[in-house]
């Protein structure tokens, strides 16, 4: 689909591995119907050649300020004024403070001041360097000047590191770059409860029972319920992952502790969304210190029920918020979606399998069944982000109605 036709994309590529996605970033925008002219700092052009990007763009590139040749074609300040977007993707450490402090000291950060255009960037750097007390301020500081941060991901770094700081992967930051450009549903004014991720159930002090769940989804409809304009709560069972510019998370371990925050928040909320891997079970009694190996073949941990977050937020006697679950199953799952929307007294729910890899827990990618009394609608697989766009969207029309 041409979701991206004719907008007028500036990506600016700086110096840092994830630089050889840069290509398959401007394919996959070009075959979205945009028209992408690219910026290579100094040190982007010690990992991915001009002539690559040229090619994968169709359109000359850019690198220097002081080219003569460059700037009789299409000089920087008509560049500048070209884009309807500047999009940064690896944006390093080094640009990420350059921009933060206005500084115009080469092509692309001279082109990002000249322009009016909205600027996103997608940190890519080494995870210690993006914790960097330095690094941080300087988002902030770009946060505070309007500018959209996508990203970063967390995982294996090239350097050998784990953690946060890769660039997202570069079909992940289209689907952010098309929510930007996407015909923005106003949200304002609706208050949006999320949980996500897994929760902890302690065993002692250094054991628990937990799931695979990774938060991505959760956090995608954060990210894309408060680019919407919605007053965002995110309550987040223990995750690796960045919050969404302009999102109050707060942070859980127990589904007991996230049964409190949700009860609060969802009382104070016009939607509540039930995306947590919620633990059915916790231990009847935590161990006070760590358990000991004994001589017994077998050991047996007695489990008792934990509460219902979502069932009880539904079942709220007053101030009850219009209230959305998952069911993420491996088997019958449009049966038993069906049987949980009612059970719980849901408003709606979203099945998805999770039997196969390629989508759903830990996967960048999802497809979903929605599901509400009188209707049902497939939304394919596509990245977490982009189905978190549609499913607020449609969240909010069922809401309204
Ligand atoms: O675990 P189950 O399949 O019942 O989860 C379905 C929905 O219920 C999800 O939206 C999940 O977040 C929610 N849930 C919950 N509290 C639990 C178990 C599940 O809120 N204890």
């Amino acid at each position: 689909m041409q979701t991206l036709a004719d907008k007028r994309i500036l990506l600016g590529i700086s110096g840092g591995i994830a630089a050889y996605k840069s290509a398959d970033l401007v394919r996959r925008l070009t075959e979205r119907g945009a028209d992408v002219r690219v910026i290579l700092t100094s040190a982007a052009q010690e990992f991915i050649t001009p002539l690559t990007l040229q090619a994968v763009s169709g359109n000359p590139v850019s690198h220097s300020l002081l080219d003569p040749a460059a700037e009789a074609a299409m000089g920087h300040i008509e560049l500048a004024k070209w884009a309807d977007l500047i999009l940064i993707a690896p944006a390093s450490a080094d640009v990420i403070a350059r921009l933060a402090h206005g500084l115009a000291n080469d092509l692309l950060t001279t082109c990002v001041l000249a322009s009016s255009a909205p600027v996103a960037v997608a940190p890519a750097m080494n995870q210690q360097m993006y914790k960097n007390i330095a690094t941080q301020k300087n988002l902030a500081t770009l946060k505070e000047h309007n500018f959209h941060i996508f990203g970063p991901g967390v995982g294996a770094q090239a350097c050998g590191d784990t953690g946060a700081g890769r660039m997202l992967e570069p079909l992940e930051l289209v689907a952010l770059t098309e929510q930007l450009f996407s015909p923005v549903k106003n949200l304002q004014g609706l208050r949006i409860t999320i949980t996500a991720g897994p929760t902890r159930e302690a065993i002692d002090p250094v054991r628990y029972i937990s799931n695979h769940s990774s938060g991505k989804m959760g956090f995608a409809l954060a990210q894309a319920a408060a680019a919407m304009g919605a007053e965002v709560t995110l309550i987040s069972g223990p995750v690796q992952l960045a919050t969404p510019a302009g999102v109050t998370r707060i942070d859980v371990q127990s589904a007991e502790q996230m049964h409190q925050a949700a009860l609060s928040a969802a009382v104070q909320s016009d939607i509540f969304i039930g995306c947590a891997a919620v633990a059915d079970y916790r231990v009847a009694e935590i161990a006070a210190d760590k358990l000991k190996k004994g001589a017994e073949a077998e050991m047996q941990l007695t489990l008792v029920k934990n509460p219902d977050i979502i069932a009880a937020v539904a079942a709220l006697p007053q101030q009850r918020p219009f209230t959305v679950g998952f069911a993420a199953e491996t088997r019958n799952v449009l049966e038993y979606a069906r049987q949980k929307l009612l059970n719980k007294r849901l408003d709606m729910i979203c099945a998805n399998d999770v039997s196969a890899s390629d989508r759903g827990f830990n996967s960048d990618d999802n497809a979903l069944s929605v599901i509400w009394r009188g209707g049902e609608l497939d939304l394919p697989k596509a990245p977490k982000q982009q189905l978190a766009t549609q499913l607020i969207t449609l969240i909010s029309e069922h809401y309204k109605n």
